[in-house]
């Protein structure tokens, strides 16, 4: 039975989760996977965190030179969190011939290219299957499962931490503030919970993601990035009486040879198939040239759901001879990315209610080509909230008519701007 000796940068929520499922499946896995893992260092500065798993204080130490000079230890998992140290030491390690599996998608979206040259260079193998929508296998999905298929776009609610938010708030009418203090305790959240309520978190993992489906490296800096953190729940009410979810989209296309990566938040038909995605689960839906949709679904943050990828990528890991390196497309920012998209709109405004109003608004609307498809005057004393629903148009023509609609004197301010899908 081959041995194989493990460390763990990081006893948290998802380090935590880890221990617990390589210590109660231990035997299952030798069993039925053939290979015999052991925790043999826990690296991590708070001791106090062996209590809750009923572990020796002296097990967790900071020494990590420790980790890298013991042969024992061929992979290396990291839950640290944040760019600085897992970097140097993914490095580090990658380059002494070590393994590595990491969930850290912030560190893994914007330093995979080097991470990869020293995994060649130290000849082993890098796995982040938690880095993207947690316990949802969708990075062996798209590297071992699709290859028989041009990817064309990928859809997903990829963050926990929103997905639970905006159904607090629609189920429950709940206020933005006391459903993410919740979210922060049930550990979805990220140290920062600005990561993910103002869209950075599922801009990592689109990147990673759209990525993997486009066989080009997706910067970050090419996507467009918007979060939840200013939506209010008038809009999630209009948007219902339309028959439209809100969720945290991240989406990504392959049109006519150039990728399109944006995170917003998105109003979805109720029948679409990610409206009825709830909570913190999240769901991922790929369209292939010759399989057509492909949607996986399951919890995205939390303890064991992302220890359970974790266990998946050491087992997966510990079971190569030879690791399988990613080959990637050059990629030029102006020939490969679309900085431009088409969509349908919803606007909420705040207007003075007199005659000639609408009028005026729908006239600049018309100045950059963009159409009313209908309009709802909610009325209320001196001044009365619109709702406009907007055909198909592009974003940069919206943009230019918001812009000088808020410019307008009649108009006291233009709340919000959600794309509709
Ligand atoms: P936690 O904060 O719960 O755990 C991180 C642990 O690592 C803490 O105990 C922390 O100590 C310790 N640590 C951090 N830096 C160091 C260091 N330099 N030296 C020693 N110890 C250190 O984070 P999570 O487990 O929630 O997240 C970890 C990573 O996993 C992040 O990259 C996150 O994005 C990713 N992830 C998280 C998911 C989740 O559901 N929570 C799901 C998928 C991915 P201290 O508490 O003192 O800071
Ligand atoms: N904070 C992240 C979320 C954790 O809420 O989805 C999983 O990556």
């Amino acid at each position: 039975m081959k041995k194989v000796g493990v460390a763990l940068l990081g006893l948290g929520t998802v380090g935590g989760g880890t221990y617990q499922i390589l210590t109660s499946m231990k035997e299952k896995i030798k069993q039925t996977e053939g290979v015999d893992i052991d925790v043999l260092y826990i690296i991590d500065r708070n001791k106090d965190r062996a209590k809750k798993f009923g572990l020796d204080p002296k097990m967790i130490s900071e020494d990590f030179d420790a980790v890298l000079k013991d042969d024992r230890v061929s992979i290396i998992a990291e839950f640290f969190g944040g760019i600085e140290p897992a970097r140097t030491y993914l490095l580090k390690a990658l380059k002494a011939g070590k393994s590595i599996v990491t969930a850290n998608k912030e560190m893994f979206s914007k330093h995979w290219h080097e991470l990869e040259l020293a995994a060649v260079e130290g000849n082993a193998g890098l796995y982040f299957e938690a880095t993207s929508a947690g316990g949802v296998p969708i990075i062996r999905a798209l590297t071992e499962s699709m290859q028989g298929n041009e990817i064309l776009s990928i859809q997903g609610i990829v963050n926990g931490t929103t997905n639970y938010i905006l159904t607090k708030m629609a189920d429950e009418g709940r206020d933005y503030l006391s459903v993410l203090k919740e979210a922060q305790d049930l550990g979805y959240a990220e140290a920062d919970p600005t990561a993910d309520v103002d869209g950075y978190d599922s801009m990592y993992k689109l990147s990673i993601l759209s990525s993997l489906c486009f066989k080009k490296r997706v910067p970050i800096d090419v996507i467009y990035r918007e979060g939840i953190s200013s939506i209010e729940k008038i809009d999630i009410e209009y948007g219902s009486r339309f028959g439209y979810t809100l969720k945290l989209l991240a989406i990504g296309k392959m049109n006519n040879g150039k990728i399109e990566a944006r995170v917003h938040p998105s109003f979805i038909s109720n029948d679409n198939p990610l409206a009825s995605v709830k909570g913190s689960f999240n769901a991922v839906l790929i369209n292939g040239t010759n399989v057509g949709d492909v949607m996986l679904y399951g919890r995205g943050a939390g303890d064991l759901p992302t220890g359970s990828a974790i266990v998946s990528d050491i087992v997966f890991c510990a079971q190569q001879t030879k690791h399988k390196v990613m080959r990637f497309g050059r990629v030029n920012v102006e020939e490969d990315f679309e900085d431009d998209f088409e969509c349908e709109y919803y606007v909420r405004m705040n207007v003075v209610d007199k005659p000639g109003v609408l009028a005026k608004i729908a006239a600049t609307f018309g100045k950059y080509e963009v159409s009313i498809n209908s309009v709802e005057q909610i009325a209320a004393k001196g001044a009365a909230d619109i709702v406009f629903m907007i055909h198909k148009t592009q974003e940069s023509a919206i943009s230019k008519a918001i812009k000088e609609i808020k410019s307008l004197d009649i108009v006291n301010k233009v709340n919000s701007l959600i794309r509709v899908l």
